[in-house]
């Protein structure tokens, strides 16, 4: 999974990452070691954080817990260490979640990226890259987002990612922080929690449970491999201009009912797993990204075809039901 690299490729000395014990983050961790950055992850470990996720390069990275919404702990951090570059991934991240209750999405996903901009600000840091999503553009029936689609979510968690997405803006345009924004699509692959839809759907079906679907499964995600994204996002930190946004997607749109017969096909299940259950309130019905920007301007486009990851992640799975149990009764 690891992806080549060496000291000669490295634009800045030292990363931060924010929220690098959770799922991209982890994938990001273990592409920066690899690439000999410095690494500093600070990371809550809530419920979706875990440092198992960065067992492979144990001992290669600096770990400080804390909630990056403590404003005065995450200044201390970053005027003691110093980095050059930021990536900030902490998140709460599940929309099911933010729909029961979104308070600690406005938490985390506002103020305490407002606490991360500050900081990165005051210590001075060379470039900071803020992870957002496609999700902030709302749906679309046809066609594709640009960066300069209007800003329109749906969903408590994604209103708080584009709250975030335009605090990045503010804070470039009134301080001069050199931001630049990454806005990818739904992203899958080895270490995702188990509460979005290839894990939900991987582990009831190794359980011979039945795989719960929503509404008819019709609703239209863009899939993009975790390491894809990773290798997008360095790109971003790298070659990305301040307070520019890039779409990262991967051109591979599936109906969720196609995800699911994809991976039960794969995992030698039947579809009478198949339960259609009521759909999740304000479901955005497709997502769909441009991705002229990144590839013209960065020269990245996605490796991994829907085929390919999609097997890879569900042999994941297979090999590391431990973790999946794990996780589970965390
Ligand atoms: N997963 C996707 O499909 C996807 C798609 C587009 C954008 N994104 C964005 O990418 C980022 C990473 O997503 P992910 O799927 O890896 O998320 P994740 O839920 O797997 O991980 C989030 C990480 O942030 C940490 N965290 C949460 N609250 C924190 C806090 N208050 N202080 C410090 N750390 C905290 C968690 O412990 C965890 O390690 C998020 O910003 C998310 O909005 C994700």
């Amino acid at each position: 999974m690891l992806q080549r690299g060496n000291a000669l490729s490295r634009k800045f000395k030292s990363i931060l990452v924010t929220g690098g014990a959770g799922f991209i983050g982890s994938e990001f961790v273990r592409q920066a070691v690899k690439k000999r950055y410095e690494v500093l992850v600070v990371d809550k470990l809530t419920y979706a954080g875990d440092l198992e996720r960065l067992k492979s390069v144990e001992g290669k990275y600096k770990f400080f817990k804390s909630d990056i919404c403590n404003e005065k702990k995450i200044r201390d951090i970053f005027k003691r260490e110093k980095p050059d570059a930021v990536a900030h991934f902490a998140a709460e991240t599940h929309v099911d979640r933010s729909i029961t209750d979104a308070t600690p999405f406005m938490k985390t996903n506002v103020i305490g990226t407002q606490s991360v901009f500050s900081s990165a600000l005051a210590a001075g840091v060379k470039k900071i890259v803020h992870i957002s999503t496609d999700e902030i553009y709302g749906e679309i029936r046809k066609g594709k987002f640009t960066e300069n689609s209007p800003i329109a979510p749906n969903s408590p968690y994604s209103a708080s990612k584009a709250a975030a997405d335009m605090l990045a803006k503010a804070y470039f345009r009134t301080y001069a922080l050199p931001v630049v924004i990454a806005r990818p699509s739904n992203n899958y692959g080895p270490w995702q929690f188990p509460e979005k839809l290839i894990p939900v759907i991987i582990k009831n079906a190794l359980e011979n449970r039945k795989v719960p679907v929503y509404a008819k499964g019709e609703n239209v995600r863009e899939w993009l491999y975790v390491c894809d994204c990773a290798e997008a996002i360095f790109a971003i930190l790298e070659k990305g201009d301040p307070g520019q946004a890039y779409n990262i997607g991967s051109g591979q749109e599936r109906k969720n009912i196609e995800v699911v017969k994809s991976v039960l096909k794969i995992m030698g299940k039947s579809e009478k797993l198949i339960e259609f259950v009521k759909d999740r309130p304000g479901h955005d019905f497709r997502y769909s990204l441009n991705i002229g920007k990144i590839k013209k301007r960065l020269g990245w486009k996605a490796k991994t075809g829907f085929g390919e990851g999609i097997k890879r992640t569900v042999r994941w799975y297979e090999a590391n039901r431990r973790w999946l149990r794990k996780s589970l009764n965390a």
